[in-house]
């Protein structure tokens, strides 16, 4: 890798060595997150149930085709391992907070296709409370937790890799 490709590479628009997907994924974790919190309250303490919906429908589509944009993009197109190559932290480190991190990041979209999937056939429509409401009380709320910490984890790999 010499330097200049690492320099087209590194055309994030962080202050960091992140790739523009890269800080993309990383920044817009922090709006999924108060987006979902913002749904959660909605149809627990306003009873919107329809608004929670389709806020999840519209972000589970957003996020699935950002994740797919990234991979593509860390895969075929940005050696992140260059970029993360100046880290004050080793590469076991590093890839270590990497692993950890996938422990959540490859569950949790496929958790959100199921719960998803399950909300749309099994509750009434418009959407109500119906005998569906505590199976999907218990999965939906693993798929929340389990997007938490993929944005926690995320963070925490981003910052060793992109920021120390
Ligand atoms: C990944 C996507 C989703 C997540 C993370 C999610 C999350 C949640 C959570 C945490 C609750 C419980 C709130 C509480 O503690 O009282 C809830 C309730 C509810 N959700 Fe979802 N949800 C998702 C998708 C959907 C979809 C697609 C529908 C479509 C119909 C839906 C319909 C409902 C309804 C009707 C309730 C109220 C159940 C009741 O209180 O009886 N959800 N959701």
């Amino acid at each position: 890798m010499n330097a200049l490709s690492l320099i087209a590479q590194n055309a994030g628009f962080l202050p960091t060595r992140g790739s523009i997907m890269i800080d993309f994924v990383a920044a817009a974790m922090f709006g999924i997150i108060l987006v979902l919190a913002v749904s959660i309250y909605l149809v627990r303490y306003r009873r919107m149930y329809q608004v929670h919906k389709w806020i999840q429908i519209i972000t589970g589509v957003v996020l699935l085709v950002a994740v797919t944009a990234f991979e593509v993009d860390v895969r075929f197109f940005t050696d992140w391992e260059a970029l993360a190559q100046p880290s004050s932290f080793s590469s076991g480190t590093v890839h270590g907070l990497l692993y950890f991190h996938l422990l959540f990041a490859i569950p949790t979209p496929l958790l959100w296709i199921y719960v998803i999937w399950h909300g749309i056939t099994k509750f009434p429509n418009p959407a109500q409370p119906s005998p569906y409401s505590q199976t999907h009380i218990f999965w939906a709320r693993l798929a929340a937790i389990g997007m938490l910490l993929t944005a926690i984890t995320g963070w925490v790999f981003y910052y060793a890799a992109f920021v120390a």
